[in-house]
């Protein structure tokens, strides 16, 4: 998943734009983007889209409110049974809100069973100060585990801070340090890493920065608030060309030499991190 865009459940006229959006994935949203009075409704619309809108169940993503919410075990109860792609839990607070998720799923009939894949879990982590001394331990949730994701805004409010972005529109260095974390903390536990939002949507440049440069660091996608920042996530998301090239290449000079640890290519040392990159942009 390269793109995942939020569209808030309770506007059917989002809804209706959001089928022919390119994002690899939507999530409806039932948690921020909906103000308390709309949850009922934004639930049962998001219940509605999904049995409806003809989109494959992969593409298919539901953010439910917090574990601890009032509304968290009726937006369960509500969306299990659609069977979603997955299930975004915001401000998780440890693997062990993901696992009591997952135990839930599988309560839910129809949240296990069938042919089909099982309902995955996306958990932001990073959305509360107690949840960033959790980090190492996602790697125990299990196999619904589908990715790891971070947000800034709900943390930043946690702890008081006036702003979670320098002038120049980069992370302030507590938030850059929380965006690192969730980057490794995903591949500890063996699952995408997955950027959280550019928030402002207007801005089509710095969403390309902070897409290149979140590639370039090990995250595989980007959240995204506006339909018109998918093409963009999709594009510097994909490998390019020459990407791809290259990559045969060092796959190819590693194959002609069995057994060898290191090779040259171009006049460059290669040794294995290097194939395992290699392999990882040919495989995506
Ligand atoms: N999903 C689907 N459609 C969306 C959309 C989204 N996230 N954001 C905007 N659109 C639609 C609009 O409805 C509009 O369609 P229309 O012409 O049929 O009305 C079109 O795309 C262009 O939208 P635009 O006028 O540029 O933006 P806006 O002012 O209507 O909305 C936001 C701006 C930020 C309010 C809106 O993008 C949004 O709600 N984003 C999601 C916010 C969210 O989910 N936050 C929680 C996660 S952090
Ligand atoms: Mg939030």
């Amino acid at each position: 998943m390269r793109s995942l865009l939020f569209v808030p459940a309770d506007s059917e006229r989002k809804l209706a734009k959001a089928v022919e959006v390119p994002a690899d994935a939507l999530i409806l949203d039932l948690e921020d983007s909906v103000a308390t009075a709309n949850k009922p409704r934004a639930r049962e619309r998001a219940v509605r889209f999904l049995q409806t809108c003809g989109l494959p169940r992969e593409r298919l993503w539901v953010r439910v409110n917090p574990t601890t919410s009032a509304e968290h075990a009726d937006d369960l109860a509500a969306i299990a049974p659609s069977r979603p792609g997955g299930i975004m839990l915001p401000k998780a607070r440890s693997p062990e809100d993901v696992l009591a998720l997952a135990r839930a799923l599988d309560a839910h009939a129809g949240g296990q069973g069938g042919a089909d894949e099982p309902i995955g879990i996306l958990p932001l982590v990073t959305e509360t100060p107690e949840a960033l001394f959790q980090l190492g331990g996602y790697g125990a949730c299990g196999p619904r585990l589908a990715a790891l994701s971070w947000g800034a805004e709900d943390l930043g409010a946690a702890v008081g801070a006036t702003a979670v972005r320098e002038a120049d529109g980069s992370w302030t260095p507590p938030f850059e340090m929380v965006r690192n974390l969730c980057l490794f903390a995903a591949h500890a536990a063996g699952v995408a890493a997955i950027d959280t939002i550019h928030a402002d949507f207007r801005d089509a440049a710095g969403l390309e920065r902070a897409c290149r440069a979140a590639r370039r660091d090990g995250f595989t996608g980007k959240l995204a608030i506006h339909p018109g920042q998918v093409d963009i996530i999709n594009r510097v998301f994909t490998p390019s060309a020459a990407e791809i090239e290259r990559a045969r290449r060092v796959v190819d000079a590693f194959a002609r030499q069995p057994g060898a640890g290191v090779v040259e290519l171009d006049g460059v040392m290669l040794d294995r991190p290097h194939l395992v990159q290699a392999r990882r942009i040919l495989e995506s």
